[in-house]
């Protein structure tokens, strides 16, 4: 691809709210010429071209990337990622040139398997909780590892397991016994062969995104998501119901901190190991006394994160994915606003268990003060029906919390299916004086 086309053909693959935000951000863009989204859903059917192919079957993506002139391809979610999508690009020699916005296999461990994430950042001085690995040979030592720390027991499946894949237990005996369905009867498949018992940190989440082209970043605004089903973080965990940003006690000061004691490290140690890493990094700290330590990696971009992320950079988001394609990322413009952007989800009643889908959804084009981002959503003669326990995403932007929210939830009162459910308290934790 030269780097100074003025026409673009690119390919989003994932069907989700951040897909769709992807989307909406891409087409403003002035050298885009046309976005695919592959599946997509309702929402990127209307302002791109979906295509009917699941991101998993390489062979298809492939085809649909030849077929449609494809120039550059941003993958959604982790699994293509984990699972090999941009070596099978750079291995094949009519795709070799096509720049993938996400790592290789080698950078995707970071989210692909915990065991080797816990031990980049122990090798590069990144601040986690402590930690040590079992498998079925050891399960026993496993046992008694527990039984030196103190409740509430973390145990995480090693491996992708959906989001499902981390236990936190307040019984040593509860922990035990989950331990060895883990180990020894799959209780997550295969990505519970291996499980992480880590100290439980205490503290306040929170989430910092960063773009690089393996030697330079941005470090994209922070957000906060609300993970849990009910009201006042209660209940089930969900993919995300809402999501906040910026995070307004992530300060300068210790955004800086982030920065030298967790960025920095990562990208550098990236750099040390060899891996070269192009994308997104999604880092999941857990701040105590102002200190953070990090939760989680994640390869991608946050759903819902990514809807209240997207729409506040102002740069030109093709402008920063050609430089992390072309190692250049250093010389793009980088700004964001100041305004606050809240998002919250519509989902479908029953989710996250069981729910059912193929309900109409009416009023979205009475919205005009916010932005409404589709993710379980396709289109069925003339309606717009649900399709996914995660409907869509309703952002609005604002200069405080408070009103941003008001505006999402007045959208929100005019969009109407049955058995819808939101969450109506998102960002109840920050509108007093949070302190890290
Ligand atoms: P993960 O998939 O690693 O992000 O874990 C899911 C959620 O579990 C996190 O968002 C945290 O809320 C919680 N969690 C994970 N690890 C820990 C830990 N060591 N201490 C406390 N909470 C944790
Ligand atoms: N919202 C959390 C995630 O995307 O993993």
């Amino acid at each position: 691809m030269p780097e100074n086309s003025n026409t673009m053909k690119i390919l989003i693959l994932g069907s989700g709210g951040r897909e769709h935000a992807f989307a909406y951000k891409l087409i403003q863009s002035e050298k885009i010429t046309e976005v695919y989204v592959a599946p997509g859903n309702a929402g990127t059917s209307e302002t791109a071209s979906n295509l009917d192919i699941n991101p998993m079957d390489f062979i298809a993506v492939k085809s649909a990337v030849l077929e449609h002139q494809i120039q550059m391809v941003l993958v959604g979610p982790e699994a293509p990622l984990v699972e090999g999508i941009h070596d099978f690009f750079l291995a094949d020699d009519q795709l070799q040139t096509i720049p993938v916005i996400g790592p290789k296999k080698d950078g995707a461990l970071l989210e692909g398997s915990k065991d080797f994430s816990k031990e980049f950042m122990l090798r590069h001085g990144i601040p986690t909780a402590q930690y040590q690995s079992f498998t079925k040979e050891t399960l026993e030592e496993g046992k008694l590892f527990l039984e030196t720390l103190s409740p509430p027991y973390v145990l995480k499946a090693d491996g992708l397991a959906a989001g499902k894949g981390v236990l936190i237990l307040d019984s040593l005996e509860k922990a035990k016994t989950e331990l060895e369905e883990m180990v020894s009867n799959q209780k997550f498949g295969d990505a519970s062969s291996r499980v992480v018992i880590e100290e439980f940190l205490e503290g306040i989440e929170l989430s910092v995104f960063v773009l690089t082209d393996g030697k330079s970043y941005k470090i994209l605004p922070s957000a906060k998501d609300y993970k849990r089903i009910g009201e006042g973080d209660t209940g089930l965990n969900t993919g995300g119901m809402g999501a906040i940003s910026p995070v307004p006690f992530a300060d300068s000061k210790f955004l800086q901190k982030v920065e030298e004691q967790v960025v920095k490290p990562t990208i550098n140690g990236l750099l040390i190991d060899g891996i070269d890493y192009r994308g997104f990094i999604f880092i999941g700290l857990m701040v105590a006394n102002g200190n953070p330590k990090v939760i989680e990696y994640n390869v991608r971009m946050g759903d819902p994160e990514t809807e209240v992320v997207l729409p506040r950079i102002q740069s030109d988001l093709l402008e920063l994915f050609e430089g992390v394609a072309h190692q250049t990322l250093d010389e793009k413009e980088f700004s964001v606003t100041d305004q606050i952007a809240t998002t919250v989800m519509v989902v479908s009643g029953g989710y996250p268990e069981a729910y059912t889908k193929g309900k109409v959804i009416s009023g979205l084009e009475t919205i005009q003060e916010s932005i409404v981002f589709h993710a379980g959503t396709t289109n069925k003669d003339t309606s717009i029906i649900t399709n996914g326990g995660r409907v869509m995403a309703i952002t609005s932007f604002a200069d405080s919390i408070e009103e941003a929210l008001d505006t999402s939830y007045r959208s929100i009162d005019k969009i109407h299916f049955e058995k819808m459910n939101y969450r109506k308290d998102i960002g109840f934790d920050l509108t007093t004086t949070t302190k890290l």
